[in-house]
């Protein structure tokens, strides 16, 4: 008798509740491939005061990366870039490639896919300051790519969305080193603990202002009966090293690294380096690194400043230890030719 109405009554809050489902999702945007055009993509135009709407940030991402929003990042990515790209593990291509794992993946990280031959070019794995040169305006750092995106002008919400990136993996990659003002106002080596708990303190201020030459020194003492450091050098007891900051661990071809070497995943970050120099065996258990590792900060940061340098195209300096409020966006990669070393001085023990 009245199940009728009952029925009705149901199907009508259903409907309702579908169409408002719809709405919302429509108004979270979840933008439909084809009515996609670059104007649809331009988030807020150019609104950092200031900031310059050139192609590749000179900036490395680092400062924001420690204080971005990943969540918004996660909603902006799944709003924007959802219309050709997939987030999940295993999720499948649409226009773009899935994007699982991407960072620290090489370029064109998806099986498959038919990448353009402009991003099959770009040599090693994505990292933290590729990606932001990338989402900054793809056809400016891939000319020819086929990611027909115009970029994300603002610089805190590539942060965002690199953060996210970040998060696509079962073991995300360390953010990178901060240039905390609050490190240079806390003593320079608190970070440092003593003996063999891996040093947790991100070490990028100290490297920006380390003197590579007193690492090649330091290398030249402790490292050399190992290790050859020019390009296409031959192994001797350990790998060459050219090319090792941003190579995979175990980046040497050829070479029979150890198993606990190997297993490491993703490629070689400044603070992971920081993290295997002070003990070896700390942070690769059973590695056949025979070394007891560098003791002083000082050092360590000096040697991977040197590490950087062997590399035809080296890896962005980390930011410096006090990003200059004034606006010179060059004070973190110019302070490393010849700045000193603040704290005290890197002392080379003969
Ligand atoms: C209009 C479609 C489209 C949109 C929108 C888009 N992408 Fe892409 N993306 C592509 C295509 C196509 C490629 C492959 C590019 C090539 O081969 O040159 C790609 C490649 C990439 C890669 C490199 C993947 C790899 O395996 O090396 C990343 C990272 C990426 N996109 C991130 C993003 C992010 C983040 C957004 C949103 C801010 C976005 N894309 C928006 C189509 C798109
Ligand atoms: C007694 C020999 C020895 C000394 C001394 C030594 N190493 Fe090594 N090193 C090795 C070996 C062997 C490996 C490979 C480790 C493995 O497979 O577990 C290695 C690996 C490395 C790697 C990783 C390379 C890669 O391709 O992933 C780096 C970086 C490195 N050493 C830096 C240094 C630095 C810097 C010093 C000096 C402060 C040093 N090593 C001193 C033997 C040595």
């Amino acid at each position: 008798m009245d199940s009728m109405e009952v029925n009705k009554a149901i199907a009508s809050v259903l409907t309702a509740g579908i169409a408002f489902m719809v709405a919302s999702l429509i108004a979270d945007g979840m933008v439909h491939p084809t009515r996609l055009k670059e104007t649809a993509i331009h988030v807020d135009m150019p609104a950092a005061a200031g900031a310059p709407a050139a192609p590749a940030p000179e900036q490395p991402i680092a400062a924001l990366l420690a204080s971005a929003d990943e969540k918004a990042g996660e909603k902006f990515a799944h709003t924007v870039c959802a219309a050709c790209h997939t987030f999940d593990e295993g999720g499948k291509a649409g226009v773009g490639p899935n994007l699982y794992g991407v960072l620290g993946a090489p370029h064109g990280h998806m099986a498959g896919f038919d990448y353009s031959a402009a991003l099959k070019a770009k040599q090693g794995p994505w990292t933290y300051d590729e990606l932001n040169e990338w989402l900054t305006k793809p056809a400016a750092y891939a000319p020819g790519t086929k990611m027909t995106f115009a970029g994300i002008p603002s610089e805190k919400q590539r942060a965002d969305v690199i953060a996210y990136l970040r998060t696509l993996s079962k073991n995300p990659e360390p953010l990178p080193p901060v240039p905390a003002q609050a490190a240079s106002a806390a003593a320079p080596a608190a970070g440092a603990p003593a003996g063999g708990a891996p040093a947790a303190a991100p070490i990028g201020p100290m490297i920006a202002a380390a003197q590579p030459a007193e690492g090649e020194k330091i290398m030249q003492r402790d490292c050399a009966v190992c290790h050859t450091l020019t390009k296409g050098g031959k192994a001797g007891v350990g790998p060459n090293l050219w090319g090792v900051i941003g190579g995979p661990h175990g980046h040497m071809a050829g070479f029979d690294y150890s198993a606990a070497l190997k297993a490491k995943q993703g490629p070689w970050t400044y603070d992971e380096l920081n993290e295997w120099l002070t003990k070896p065996s700390a942070y690769a258990p059973g590695t056949k690194m025979t070394f007891a590792g560098l003791k002083k900060e000082s050092e360590r940061a000096a040697v991977i400043a040197y590490l950087r340098t062997l590399s035809d195209n080296p890896e962005p300096l980390p930011a410096a230890a006090k990003p200059a409020e004034g606006g010179n966006s060059q004070a973190g990669t110019t302070a490393a030719g010849t700045a000193p070393a603040t704290e005290g001085s890197p002392a080379p023990a003969k």
